[in-house]
Parts: structure tokens; C-alpha cells; sequence
């Protein structure tokens, strides 16, 4: 594959166990924490969070968003939480209480349908906080220094976010272990973090190899879908969207639940179809357990007949009762290997987090080596900014 490389994109995409380091050393102060206990007291008062964003770091809150409402249900609060994404509701801007409590999630900080909603908020006297990459922003200014969480990923540069997709999703992450538990909660979930920057790396040496066969096999179609159960949804529209990005393959991002109510008949012989199949603990709620997500694989492979043009990203226990016609990308359990090394004080929703940002680690590299085998410029794809300024 020709000079990946030496593309900003590769460099950020390796670059994720760093940022899971950094966010380790950022949060350890006492400074962040006071940060975490304030929001986390205003949010027990609140009625609603609503979190706002586009692109990446919608899909980044949409993760989390279940295990929010479940955490929320847990600790007993009368409070609902929803995402927003911005670019949908500018102009037609929802309704926002002083008693709301508004999390912009933006890697830039400068995004302006996110600011447009969250200047709004301000003017209702809403509480509102930042989750950023960018900490003299915009976003920063509506927020405050008090009330903003520096993903502490370092500067992005290639348009297609990687990198800051991981630094959110632990940020946010961190952010709920507080509200489930407390400074006990939070520093058991800080502690997981230098474990689990050497499992990504781990991800992202072993995967590297596959994904550059398969890029080699789904550059040639037009299109593919990208296909998740459950939670696993979020990270199948996030892997949708960099090959959309970057290779400009069409693809569609899709929950497998949804296939059924029409896009299964795009499925066929030459359409390559990923599958997400690495069971989360919090399997009783998001049906994506094991047996589930067998079931959401056999309705693909039952249309089909050539199983080549599948991929599927699993988890070693659920690749052994797979067939062996298919493309298989194995990925830690993080469950598994937490629990082993008895780090893990059960709390499934940070163990859920973690999975899903390891599932989502093959499909940047896919959609890197997609676009390179194509001959694209990866750091700079046709009519894309990097900063979204303007409305
Ligand atoms: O800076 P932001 O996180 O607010 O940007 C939001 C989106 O414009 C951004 O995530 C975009 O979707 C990325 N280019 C996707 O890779």
C-alpha cells in the first residue's frame, strides 16, 4: 500500500495508546477531579443532559449515551440524558431549561452548529460544559476553564478525527465513573487505563496486516455496510464514516436491527459487509450478547453464498463458533483480560466503553488503507475542513 506511512492519519491513529497514557497523567490531578465532583454534583440536581455534537464526536456520544441513562438508573436520579446532533437541530433549535446541563462534545471547540445550540443554552441559563481538544476555543469560552475537559489528545491535523474519537470517549468515560461512584469509582477506572494502553497497542500491531487484505479486497466495490448490534451501532457509524471520509467508498453505517426494515436488500455477494461481533458485558440490556449477535451474523451470511467479502471483527470466543469462509479480525476481550488480572471492580458500563474503543481501532486502519490502495490523499479528502466553522 502505497506511502501510508507518512500520512498524519496513520501517525494519529497510532498515536491512541499515547492519548490513553495522557488522559491518565491529565486526570490524575487534583485539579481534574475537583473539575469531575463539581459537574457531577450539578448534573444530580439536573432534569436533563444533553450532550452536543457532530460527526465524530456524535457518534462518540452516542457510546456512551446508554450507559449514561443506565448509570443515571443505578444511582436513583431523576434526570434523562440525550444526544444531540448538532448539525440536524440548528436550525430548528430544541427547547432547553435552566435546569438542563449541556456537554458540547468537540474536538475543535470552534464547530459552529454546536456553539450556535450551546450559546442558546447559555442564554436559558443552562449549565454548560466542554469536552475538548482545544482548550482556547470557543467552546472553552461559553464553558469556562471550570467547567471544560481537555481530551489532552494532542493536535489533530489530518481531517478525518482518530484520535480524539478515543480521547472523549475516555474523558466521558471518566466523567461516569464519577457519577457512578465517587473519587473511589473514578481512580479504580484511572487505574485500568496503563493496562489498557498496552492492549490497543497490541490491537493496532496485530490487526494491521488483515486490514491492509482486506482494504485490498473492499477498494475495488463502490460501497459496503458497516454493521453493529446494540451499542455496537455507535462504532459501525463511525467506521461508516471514515471510509466515507477518506477512501470515498460509499458505506453505511447500520444497527443490525435495522438491516431488516429495508437495507438487508442490499446485501448480496458482491456487497463487502463488516460485522461487529465482540460481546459487551452489558449483554442483558443491548442485546449484544453472544447468542444475539450470532443471530444478527446468520442474517447476513444466509443471503449470501460467497462469504468473502465478509469481515468480521470478533472476539476470539466468538470466532471459534464462527465458520471458517469468512474474514475474521480477532480483538481482545477486554472483559476477559481485565478480569484476569483482577483490575476490574465490576462496573460494566466502563468495560463497555473500553471494548468499544477497541473495536473501533481496525476499522480506521481499514479505512486508511482503503483510501491509500486507491491512491487518495488520506490527511486531506476532497471538500472537507477540518474545523467546521461555519453553519
Ligand atoms: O471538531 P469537532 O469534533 O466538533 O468536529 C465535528 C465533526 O466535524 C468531525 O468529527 C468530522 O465528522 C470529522 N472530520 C470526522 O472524521
Amino acid at each position: 500500500i502505497p506511502s501510508f506511512e507518512s500520512t498524519y492519519m496513520f501517525k494519529e491513529i497510532m498515536y491512541q495508546p499515547k492519548v490513553v497514557s495522557r488522559i491518565y497523567d491529565l486526570y490524575s490531578q487534583p485539579v481534574q477531579i475537583r473539575k469531575m465532583d463539581l459537574l457531577c454534583s450539578k448534573i444530580s440536581k439536573c432534569r436533563r443532559i444533553l450532550f452536543l455534537s457532530c460527526g465524530t464526536s456524535y457518534f462518540a456520544t452516542l457510546a456512551i449515551l446508554s450507559s449514561f441513562e443506565h448509570v443515571l438508573e443505578l444511582n436513583g436520579l431523576n434526570c434523562d440524558v440525550y444526544s444531540i446532533n448538532a448539525s440536524t437541530r440548528v436550525d430548528d433549535i430544541p427547547r432547553i431549561r435552566s435546569s438542563d446541563v449541556c456537554i458540547m462534545v468537540t474536538q475543535s471547540g470552534e464547530t459552529a452548529d454546536v456553539l450556535k445550540i450551546a450559546k442558546k443554552a447559555v442564554a436559558q441559563g443552562a449549565t454548560v460544559a466542554a469536552i475538548t481538544n482545544s482548550l482556547f476555543s470557543s467552546a472553552t469560552r461559553i464553558a469556562g476553564q471550570m467547567q471544560t475537559f481537555y481530551i489532552n489528545a494532542g493536535v489533530e491535523v489530518a481531517v478525518a478525527s482518530t484520535k480524539a474519537f478515543s480521547g472523549q470517549i475516555l474523558t466521558m468515560m471518566l466523567l461516569l465513573s464519577y457519577l457512578r461512584g465517587g473519587i473511589a469509582e473514578y481512580q479504580n477506572t484511572l487505574s485500568i487505563l496503563p493496562d489498557f494502553s498496552v492492549l490497543l497497542t497490541n490491537t493496532l500491531i496485530n490487526s494491521a496486516d488483515i486490514m491492509q487484505m482486506y482494504a485490498a479486497k473492499i477498494s475495488r466495490h463502490p460501497s459496503c455496510l458497516v454493521v453493529g448490534r446494540g451499542k455496537l451501532s455507535s462504532v459501525a457509524y463511525e467506521g461508516a464514516l471514515k471510509m466515507k471520509e477518506v477512501s470515498y467508498i460509499h458505506a453505511e453505517g447500520i444497527a443490525s436491527g435495522d438491516l431488516k426494515h429495508g437495507t438487508l436488500a442490499l446485501v448480496h455477494d458482491d456487497m463487502p459487509v463488516i460485522y461487529l461481533a465482540t460481546p459487551l458485558p452489558s449483554k442483558e440490556t443491548c442485546g449484544t450478547g453472544s447468542d444475539s449477535l450470532h443471530i444478527g451474523l446468520s442474517q447476513i451470511t444466509s443471503r449470501v453464498e460467497n462469504r468473502d467479502n465478509i469481515l468480521v471483527i470478533a472476539t476470539e470466543e466468538f470466532a471459534k463458533k464462527m465458520s471458517s469462509d469468512m474474514n475474521v479480525i480477532i480483538i481482545p476481550s477486554i472483559q476477559s483480560i481485565l478480569k484476569e488480572q483482577t483490575k476490574l471492580s465490576y462496573f460494566i458500563e466502563k468495560t463497555d466503553c473500553l471494548q468499544l474503543l477497541m473495536n473501533v481501532v481496525p476499522l480506521q486502519l481499514l479505512s486508511l488503507f482503503s483510501a491509500c490502495t486507491r491512491g487518495w490523499n488520506v490527511d486531506k479528502p476532497r471538500n472537507l475542513a477540518k474545523s467546521v466553522t461555519v453553519l
